[in-house]
């Protein structure tokens, strides 16, 4: 294991005050965001997008890392760089989503597995040479009538220590992302009471396939009600009941927990990840690793027109300065309410 490779690759990504920025859309999720604003999906309309969210002046402040689809490592800039090394001459450290998807669990209707590990020795190392330092990989965990299953969170745990033990042993930071759904009713209550499920049992199988937690990080959702829930929690007790899951699940030689945003718009996001970033006393650092939360405000302004960059530009700068603001638990509604060009903190 190239284990000083990973344990540089670690503090780089959890650098104080940074997050990650998640840009590692499929092709039928970027197509859908696209659809939604009537932007056709090119593969050079794909290339610009990220280009321009890349190139946007000020982003190595408050962004470690970005986390890149397979196309986008292979692309270049319009002056021919190629994507990882634009990243790595900004400093920011280039991942890759190293995934292939989810597909139904047989025999469980309605939950899912990852797919993507016949292979994945060979692409790991191959993406090691494209510039790539850290991989992430997203597991489904539906919350629903009899879900979810023992069966289903165990396949996805073991499968997600497959992969980690795989991307170390290639000299690759691999980010455990298992994703608890927001959607449905249920409560807040009943999303911890999954969550910790689904965090222990992660956590038994990395340990079962002797991955190296100080060379990991967990990528995992906040505990929310359920989006359809009549009764929303507020900023306060999410922060309360996410410290207090984390606290009762993940080891303390985990070295970082960084948040999905998955489906939260971004400005609760914002709050929330302040709320959470001013507990006392934790063993890891926590940040963000949002895609929609960072992004839907500057692909609104792009809207597929290169005359929009600079706007598109502003509304990204403008998200990820107001949630490094927030994991120091220094954000406010002032620094909100600035205008999309301003840089919050940075007078
Ligand atoms: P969202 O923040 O949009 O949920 O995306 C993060 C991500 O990486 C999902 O896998």
């Amino acid at each position: 294991m190239k284990t000083n490779t990973i344990a540089s690759t670690v503090q780089a990504i959890l650098a104080p005050g940074k997050g990650l920025l998640a840009a590692d859309e499929s092709f039928p999720t970027i197509g859908k965001r696209f659809k939604e604003l009537g932007i056709d999906s090119t593969e050079e309309n794909r290339r610009a997008y990220r280009e321009l969210l890349f190139t946007a002046k000020g982003l190595p402040r408050s962004i470690s890392g970005v986390i890149l689809f397979d196309e986008t490592i292979r692309q270049r800039t319009g002056k021919g760089v190629a994507m990882p090394d634009l990243l790595a001459s900004l400093g920011i450290i280039p991942g890759i989503k190293v995934d292939a998807g989810t597909e139904a669990l047989p025999a469980f209707g309605g939950e899912k597995f990852t797919l993507g590990l016949d292979g994945l020795r060979e692409r790991l190392a191959e993406y090691f040479a494209l510039g790539a330092r850290f991989t992430k990989w997203r597991a489904v965990i539906a919350i629903g009538k009899g879900m979810p299953t023992a069966a289903c969170i165990r396949t996805n745990a073991r499968i997600h220590a497959l992969f980690a033990a795989l991307s170390q042993e290639a000299g690759l930071v691999p980010i455990v992302e298992p994703e608890i759904l927001m959607d449905g009713n249920h409560t807040i209550e009943r999303c911890e009471e999954v969550s910790t499920a689904v965090l222990r049992c992660t956590f038994e199988a990395l340990c079962e396939q002797r991955v190296l937690l100080e060379g990991m990080i967990l990528k995992t959702g906040m505990i929310l009600s359920g989006a359809d829930c009549p009764r929303q929690a507020g900023v306060a007790e999410v922060a309360e009941a996410t410290i207090r899951c984390f606290r009762r699940t993940v080891p303390a030689a985990v070295p970082g927990i960084v948040f999905l945003s998955g489906g939260q718009s971004d400005v609760p996001a914002t709050e929330r990840l302040n709320e959470i970033s001013k507990a006392p006393d934790l063993p890891w650092r926590i940040t963000f690793s949002f895609g929609r939360a960072l992004q839907d405000p500057a692909m609104k302004a792009w809207g597929g027109s290169a005359k929009n960059v600079a706007a598109a530009q502003g509304a990204l700068i403008h998200r990820a300065a107001c949630n490094g603001l927030a994991v120091r638990g220094a954000y406010t509604s002032k620094a909100e309410g600035r205008a999309p060009h301003g840089e919050p903190g940075r007078p």
